[in-house]
C-alpha cells in the first residue's frame, strides 16, 4: 500500500488536470444538441481508462448515449469488481445563477473546503467521483498492487433515466459477470464523517394535464360558473398530503419498510445539526412527516412533491383569464419494498377518482426505480467500512441516502449483485444545482481510500 500511497501523492497535479479535461465537455445528456460533446466525452473517458491500465476498452454504442467499457483480469480464480459511474451531467441552467462558468472549472477555497473545491458541472456528480476510480485503479496497476479483477462501465445516460444501459445489462450478462458493484456516486454524511450509503430511495414520477373549458375564457364573463384547472390542480395537490405529513393515497405505505427501534438508533448516531442544516439552506423551519427526525424523512420515509407546476399567464403585467389547462410534474421518493409501477399507478388512479366533475384529468406516468438496500453483514459493505475505517482514522457508520439511482436495483436483478455506494460527496456540493462544487480533500480521500476497498475486499473473499 505504501507504494500505491507514494504514487498518487507524487501524481496528485496531474491528475487534477486530467479531471478538469473532462469536466470542460458540456456532456448534458438531456439536450440533443450536446450529443457531439457525449460523444468526446465517452472518447475522453476511453482514453483514460486505457491510461490507467485497464485492457479491452471501448465504446459501446447504445441507441442513445454511447457506454465505456474496460476491464483488467489478472486472474479468473480471483473475485471481479465491477465499477459504475456515470459521464453525462445535468443541464447547468439557471446560468445566471452561476459564480464563474460551469463548464470552466476552477479551485476555489470556501468555509467547507479550506483546501478548495473544483466548481464545475458534473465536478461531484459524477465525473470527478468516477474518475478517482480511474486514478486508484491507475495507482494500483502501475504498482503492481491490484490484487483482483477490475471491470469499468461509465454510462452516459444516468441523469435521464439509463434506458439503454438496462438493455445493455441484459445483453452482456457474461461480460460483465462480477461478485460486487463498486459505485461512487453518493455523499458521506458529513465531511469528517466516514460513512456508507447503504440505500437509495425509490422514484415514481408522473406528469399531470387538468382540462377545464375547450378554450381560455374571459375571467370576468366566466368567472364563478366554468372551472378553473389551476384552482381544481392546487386543491387536488393540497389534499395529497395531510396536516401530519402522510400521503392520503390510498394504499400507499401498505409496503412501506417499518424499521426496528434498533436500526433507528444506529441511524441516529450519525452526527446532525438542525441549526446549521436550516442556515445552510436558508429556510426558518423544517417540516414533515410527524413522529421521524430529519434524516428519517429524508431517507427511510416516502415523499411526493410538486417539482413544476404551470399553466394559464405567467407574462408581465395582469391578464383576466381563466386557463383551459393546468400542468403539473409530481415525484415520490419510495423506500424498501414499495414498487415503482405498483405506486404510480395507485397515484394515478387515486388523482383520476379525486378529479371533480368538472374537468377532464389526465396522468401520464414518466419513469420510475425501484429503491435499493445493502446489509451491513455483506462482504461489500463490510470491505467499504475497512477502507474507510482506515484511511479516516474512526470507524465508518452506515446510513441510507434520499437520493435514487435506478440502474443498481436493475444490477441486482440481473446482473444478480450486489452495489457497494462508497461516494466522496457532500450535500453542500449542491449537485444539479448552479455552483456545483467537489472539495479537493474528498477527490484524493477517494482516491486513497478505494485501493484499501481492493484489499480487504480480495481479503474477505
Ligand atoms: N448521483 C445522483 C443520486 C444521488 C445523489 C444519490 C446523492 C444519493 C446521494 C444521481 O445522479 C441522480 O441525480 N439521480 C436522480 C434520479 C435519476 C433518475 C435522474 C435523483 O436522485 O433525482
Ligand atoms: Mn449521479
Ligand atoms: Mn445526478
Amino acid at each position: 500500500m505504501d507504494k500505491v500511497n507514494t504514487y498518487i501523492k507524487e501524481h496528485q497535479q496531474r491528475f487534477l488536470d486530467e479531471l478538469f479535461e473532462l469536466l470542460k465537455i458540456p456532456s448534458i445528456s438531456a439536450d440533443s444538441r450536446y450529443k457531439d460533446d457525449m460523444l468526446k466525452t465517452a472518447d475522453l473517458t476511453k482514453k483514460f481508462l486505457i491510461q490507467a491500465g485497464l485492457e479491452n476498452v471501448e465504446i459501446c454504442s447504445t441507441e442513445g448515449h454511447p457506454i465505456v467499457y474496460g476491464d483488467k483480469i489478472i486472474d479468473k480464480n480471483l473475485p471481479t469488481v465491477l465499477v459504475y459511474g456515470h459521464y453525462d451531467v445535468q443541464p447547468p441552467d439557471p446560468l445566471e445563477l452561476w459564480d464563474s462558468e460551469p463548464f470552466e472549472p476552477v479551485i476555489k477555497e470556501t468555509e467547507i473546503h479550506p483546501n478548495g473545491a473544483i466548481f464545475a458541472r458534473g465536478a461531484s456528480d459524477d465525473k470527478g467521483q468516477f474518475f478517482m476510480h480511474v486514478k486508484a485503479i491507475e495507482a494500483m496497476i502501475e504498482n503492481d498492487s491490484l490484487p483482483c479483477n477490475v471491470k469499468f462501465m461509465i454510462e452516459g445516460e444516468e441523469e435521464i433515466g439509463s434506458e439503454h444501459l438496462g438493455t445493455f445489462i441484459k445483453e452482456n450478462k457474461e461480460k460483465l459477470e462480477n461478485d460486487i458493484i463498486l459505485i461512487s456516486d453518493t455523499t458521506l454524511a458529513g465531511k469528517d464523517i466516514p460513512s456508507i450509503c447503504v440505500g437509495l430511495r425509490g422514484l415514481s414520477y408522473v406528469e399531470i394535464e387538468v382540462e377545464g373549458a375547450n378554450r381560455d375564457m374571459h375571467s370576468g364573463i366566466y368567472g364563478g360558473a366554468v372551472p378553473n384547472p389551476i384552482n381544481v390542480l392546487s386543491d387536488m395537490i393540497s389534499g395529497l398530503i395531510d396536516d401530519n405529513g402522510h400521503i392520503n393515497i390510498p394504499g400507499f405505505y401498505d409496503d412501506v419498510e417499518e424499521l426496528t427501534e434498533q436500526e433507528r438508533r444506529e441511524m441516529a448516531k450519525i452526527p446532525f445539526d438542525l441549526e446549521k442544516y436550516k442556515k445552510a439552506i436558508g429556510i426558518k423551519d423544517i417540516q414533515g412527516e410527524k413522529g421521524f427526525s430529519t434524516n428519517e424523512r429524508t431517507s427511510i420515509r416516502p415523499t411526493l412533491d410538486v417539482n413544476g407546476i404551470w399553466g394559464g399567464y405567467t407574462g408581465e403585467g395582469a391578464k383576466t383569464v381563466i386557463p383551459s389547462k393546468a400542468f403539473a410534474k409530481i415525484s415520490m421518493r419510495l423506500v424498501p419494498h414499495q414498487n415503482s409501477e405498483k405506486i404510480s399507478k395507485l397515484f394515478k388512479s387515486y388523482f383520476e377518482k379525486i378529479a371533480p366533475n368538472s374537468v377532464r384529468v389526465n396522468c401520464q406516468i414518466l419513469h420510475g426505480g425501484q429503491p435499493y438496500v445493502l446489509p451491513v453483514t455483506s462482504p461489500g459493505y463490510l470491505a467499504a467500512k475497512e477502507a474507510m475505517t482506515t484511511t479516516f482514522g474512526k470507524e465508518a457508520l452506515p446510513y441510507r441516502s434520499g437520493g435514487s439511482i435506478p440502474i443498481v436495483a436493475l444490477f441486482e436483478e440481473v446482473l444478480e449483485s450486489k452495489s457497494v455506494l462508497m461516494g466522496f460527496g457532500l450535500n453542500s456540493d449542491v449537485i444539479h444545482s448552479p455552483n456545483e462544487n467537489f472539495g479537493v480533500d474528498n477527490f484524493f480521500k477517494g482516491i486513497e481510500t478505494i485501493p484499501y476497498f481492493y484489499k480487504y475486499y480480495s481479503e474477505k473473499f
